[in-house]
């Protein structure tokens, strides 16, 4: 039985993604931010929808129309996307972190904006790092829950993805390649999906609804039948 994009082989499952870049706040006006548009996400929301599924969308700084359909919680920094992720992941079949978390936080908050001083150089940021989300997710999941990581890798792209894909014990993760024209604020994509039971699926460069409609193959495959 052929399955995949066109089908409502999702329906009556609850589905989270998560989409975008985190903002970790120095002062008022500034902030340790990186370059995801959350397309790839959207996408996966999207076609997540198109496949029956219910969808909470848990948007970190993106500015993109929410997809008609799925319930967009916007939060800002790792800690906000952590609690909205969590919270959602509660009563969820699957669990999708496309978005990009920053590692570190500034170690202080400050209330007032930082100021130039006469004479002295600016004083450092201290960052201390943030909770691993996907991570926490592998070791609080219920057996059933399908977990899907996303990596961007420079170098080495299988080898780390794999070591990676284990360390953070999810089912799948989606391993793209970055570089100077890749990835970040394109509408296409190339990727490798690693299982965790030793499978690779290569996608082709194509639209990042392409890619989202394989992962959802992937986890389709990896969910326990539906009750009856
Ligand atoms: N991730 C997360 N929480 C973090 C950091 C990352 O949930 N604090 C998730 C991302 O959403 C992504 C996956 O982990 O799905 C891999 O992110 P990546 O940055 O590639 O992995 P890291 O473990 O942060 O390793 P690296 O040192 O390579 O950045
Ligand atoms: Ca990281």
């Amino acid at each position: 039985l052929a399955r995949g994009a066109g089908d409502a082989d999702l329906a009556g499952r609850h589905v989270v993604v998560s989409a975008g870049g985190t903002r970790e706040p120095i002062d008022p006006v500034r902030f340790i931010g990186n370059r995801s548009s959350g397309l790839q996400g959207y996408a996966l929301a999207r076609t997540a929808v198109a496949r029956g599924a219910r969808v909470t969308l848990v948007a970190a700084n993106v500015a993109l129309p929410d997809p008609a359909g799925a319930r967009v919680v916007p939060v800002g920094s790792a800690e906000q996307l952590r609690a909205a992720v969590l919270a959602a992941a509660e009563e969820a079949d699957a669990v999708v972190m496309a978005a990009a978390v920053a590692d570190f936080r500034p170690a202080g908050y400050r209330d007032s904006k930082i100021k130039k001083t006469e004479g002295s150089g600016p004083e450092p940021i201290a960052l201390v790092q943030n909770a691993d989300i996907l991570a926490e997710l592998g070791r609080t999941r219920r057996p059933e829950q399908v977990i899907v990581g996303f990596a961007a890798e420079t170098d080495d792209v299988l080898a780390n993805g794999r070591a990676k894909l284990a360390r953070k014990g999810s089912d799948l993760l989606v391993v793209n390649q970055v570089g100077e024209d890749l990835a970040f604020g394109r509408p296409d994509n190339a990727a490798v999906v690693l299982g965790a039971d030793g499978s690779e699926t290569e996608v082709p460069r194509g639209a990042k609804e392409a890619l989202a409609d394989v992962v959802w193959d992937l986890v389709a495959a990896r969910l326990k039948p539906a009750a009856p």
